[in-house]
């Protein structure tokens, strides 16, 4: 659907019901960490450990969004945000991970909802963005199949009192990096290094999301219920027979461990064998790939790079390059280089690739059962400042959210249903391993005094989302 808008710009134009959000996710946002019986989570901890974050940096304050999330709510609005994607912290709504509520915790989500209802801005919930109690950590963590059972009770707690007036919900945010990175490689929290375990954690990180699913479908509110998935698109470096292997390992592992268990309720053959030489997999249990696979109404992909690599080992052993000496996030294939492709790179050294993202969508719609999907994160990090006119000219940022929506609009064209977008990410925030030295944000934030300052990105956000599409030259 192209119109001519001047002589020289035509607007690509989305569907009117096209849904434009930003994410974020509690931890990286929050602060405010003991407030109102908050109990510890897994990155509590794994903070306070030397060496795991850069600079030594924690979210003991974040940008403060849990006293600040009214002024965070006009913001949106006056980016004429649509949706915004949010997630709950575990430790807030059950401090320990299990037993009675926390209403002042839940409350605070109520107060948010509230304030995004009362500006015309849908709430969409992610009850899991790897903030996990630490005393499930303790009794075992994800490799633990009660872990589990305990988050379908959460996520029952949560859609129990907040479905009658957020319909869009996600269960487990990306569980490819709560398993790899937190278990396998130890980038992230809980900081183990256990290859088997790390196994473990992936299957029961999907079956809690099964579960979860059941335990709110069985509530009965008309919700809309997701999994979220960090889909790359993967190329092999060479078509030697090598290449073509660590391609298949690393898609396998990345991408289709999680979508066929999802969407076609069977593990990849190929993955179980790379995986079963590393581990027994006796712990899928008879039935659990009935629960994973249980019926979802959308798919949220989160979208940032493409993978080019070598079957020849000696490369980098890791994709999100890390702060420590690690070992590798990717069991089974640890022999896989990680080369460079060629392509620009955000200050992530992420290499910037929007026809991966058609790929990756077009590929979603082609094999799989034909299910609605959403881009839930996608966006950059570059070394942004603000200059001496209040302002943050981050053009690096709106050219790679230009391109990428175009490549949304390109897979809509192609008949891929894509129902919205949410950039990642609405404000600078503590960004995991790295700190709060890598910005996201559309919206700056000043850490001393915790101002915000809306980027060009955001404004050019803003612009875009009021005329429904981009504006791009004239063929
Ligand atoms: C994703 C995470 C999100 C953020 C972005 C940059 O993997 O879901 O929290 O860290 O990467």
């Amino acid at each position: 659907m192209t119109s001519q808008e001047t002589e020289a710009t035509t607007l690509l134009r989305f569907p009117t019901d096209f849904v434009w959000g930003a994410a974020t996710s509690a931890y990286q946002i929050e602060g405010a960490v003991t407030a109102d019986g908050r109990g510890t989570s897994i990155w509590d901890v794994f903070v306070t450990k030397p060496g795991r974050v850069i600079g030594g940096d924690d979210a003991t304050v974040a940008v403060d969004h849990y006293n600040r999330y009214r002024e965070d709510v006009k913001i949106m609005a006056e980016l004429g945000l649509t949706a915004y994607r949010f997630s709950v912290a575990w430790p807030r709504v059950q401090p320990t991970g299990s037993g009675p509520v926390n209403q002042r915790g839940l409350d605070f989500y109520r107060r948010l909802v509230d304030e995004l209802l009362a500006h015309g801005i849908e709430p969409w919930v992610t009850l899991y963005h790897w903030d996990l109690p630490q005393e499930l950590e303790e009794r075992g963590g994800w490799p633990a199949r009660e872990t589990a059972y305990c988050f379908a009770d959460y996520a029952q707690a949560v859609h129990g009192a907040l479905g009658d007036r957020v319909r869009n919900w996600s269960t487990v945010n990306e569980p490819w990096c709560a398993a790899f990175l937190g278990y396998a490689s130890g980038e992230h929290a809980p900081g183990r290094r256990e290859p088997a375990n790390a196994v473990r954690a992936a299957h029961h990180l999907n079956l809690a999301h099964g579960l979860a699913v059941q335990a709110m479908r069985a509530q009965g509110h008309d919700s809309r219920i997701a999994g979220t998935v960090n889909l790359y698109a993967v190329s092999p470096q060479t078509g030697s027979e090598a290449d073509l292997d660590a391609a298949r390992r690393i898609d396998g592992l990345q991408n289709r461990f999680f979508l066929d268990a999802l969407l076609k309720g069977a593990y990849p053959q190929d993955v179980l064998d790379d995986l079963g030489a590393v581990t027994a997999l006796d712990f899928i249990a008879e039935g659990d790939l009935r629960t994973i696979s249980s019926p979802i109404d959308l798919l949220m992909v989160n979208y940032y790079s493409r993978f080019t690599v070598s079957g020849r080992p000696g490369g980098r052993a890791s994709a999100a390059a890390a702060p420590v000496e690690t070992g590798s996030p990717w069991v089974g294939s640890e022999h896989v280089s990680f080369v460079n492709g060629g392509r620009p790179v955000t200050a992530m050294g992420w290499e910037i690739d929007e026809p991966g993202l058609v790929e990756i969508l077009t590929r979603v719609a082609r094999e799989y059962p034909s299910i609605p999907m959403v881009i839930s994160e996608n966006g950059a990090a570059f070394d942004d400042e603000l200059t001496a006119d209040d302002a943050v000219h981050d053009a690096e940022r709106t050219a790679y959210f230009e391109a990428h929506l175009r490549a949304c609009h390109e897979a809509i064209a192609a008949g891929v249903p894509l129902q919205g977008y949410f950039a990642w990410t609405l404000m600078d925030n503590f960004e995991w391993a790295w700190g709060y030295g890598k910005k996201f944000g559309l919206v700056y934030v000043d850490r001393a005094t915790m101002r915000r300052v809306p980027k060009d990105s955001a404004r050019w956000y803003a612009e875009t989302i009021r005329r429904g599409g981009l504006r791009v030259a004239a063929e």
